[in-house]
């Protein structure tokens, strides 16, 4: 579903953040990409989502050349959903309209189905629809955020740490809500994020990056197995 071939990318007329990374993401799969701080992985996910085009190398969706299509082109035309890491949501605006502004292009009774379908969800989202989204809590505008990528109902799923700032309780939430969303839709996702561990226990592989290359390439319980990996890669936490 996604083919990165050899990307390199870089912002203005500075170096190479991507040093020549090449990854795949196939449907009903959740790729993780971790790695330290500043290692390239918004970067990364901002070449595939066409929010920066890649200096040389390639980005193919459905098997289709997509390396120099704009991210809102993508979003209508390849179904791929983005949530960036920050400013995900409109925080003045309330739940309900966050979530409409989501389904922008589609008329009003897909919409209104797609909506209800959520609310069913999620009823966190439920609950407060009419409430505006500087009033939720952090893990509840994360879900918002995913929430209005799924209402347009994307085949690719594109998420910047989506368990950035949330409670130990909250993560869990966040991440047992998108490995559904995986199993029930048969979505490819790619997620960066900074809690390998956590990440490692809901995908399937994981690429870690290393000063703009893939340092390592492996099934998610090989590298959750792996004692070397844990205290090379993953912050030398041995359970
Ligand atoms: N908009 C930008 N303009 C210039 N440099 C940037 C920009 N965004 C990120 N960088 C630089 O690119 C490198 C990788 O950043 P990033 O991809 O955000 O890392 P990560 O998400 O792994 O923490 C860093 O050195 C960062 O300073
Ligand atoms: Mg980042």
């Amino acid at each position: 579903m996604i083919e990165a071939q050899d990307l390199r990318a870089g912002y203005g007329d500075g170096a190479d953040i991507l040093n020549g990374i090449s990854l795949t993401a196939g449907r009903k799969e959740l790729v993780t990409i971790l790695g330290p701080n500043g290692c390239g992985k918004s970067t990364l996910l901002k070449t595939i989502a066409g929010y920066l085009k890649p200096r040389s190398g390639g980005v193919k969706m459905h098997g289709k050349d997509v390396s120099t299509v704009p991210i809102h082109e993508k979003v209508r035309h390849h179904r791929v959903g983005y949530v960036p890491q920050t400013d995900n949501v409109f925080r003045s605006l309330t739940v309900a309209e966050n979530l409409r502004l989501g389904a922008r292009g589609l008329d009003r009774a897909t919409t209104a189905r797609r909506y209800d379908a959520l609310m069913e969800q999620y009823p966190v989202l439920a609950s407060k629809q009419g409430r505006k989204a500087s009033a939720l809590s952090g893990g509840e505008r994360q879900i918002l955020s995913l929430a209005r990528a799924l209402i347009a109902e994307p085949e690719i799923l594109l998420l910047d740490e989506p368990s950035a700032g949330l409670s130990p309780l909250m993560l869990h939430e966040v991440f047992d809500a998108i490995a559904g969303i995986r199993d029930s839709q048969g979505m490819c996702i790619v997620m960066v994020e900074q809690n390998a561990f956590e990440a490692l226990g809901v995908a399937d592989r994981a690429y870690v990056l290393s000063l703009g290359q893939v340092a390592i390439h492996a099934p998610a319980r090989d590298l959750l197995a792996d004692p070397a990996m844990r205290a090379l890669y993953l912050g030398g936490h041995v359970a």
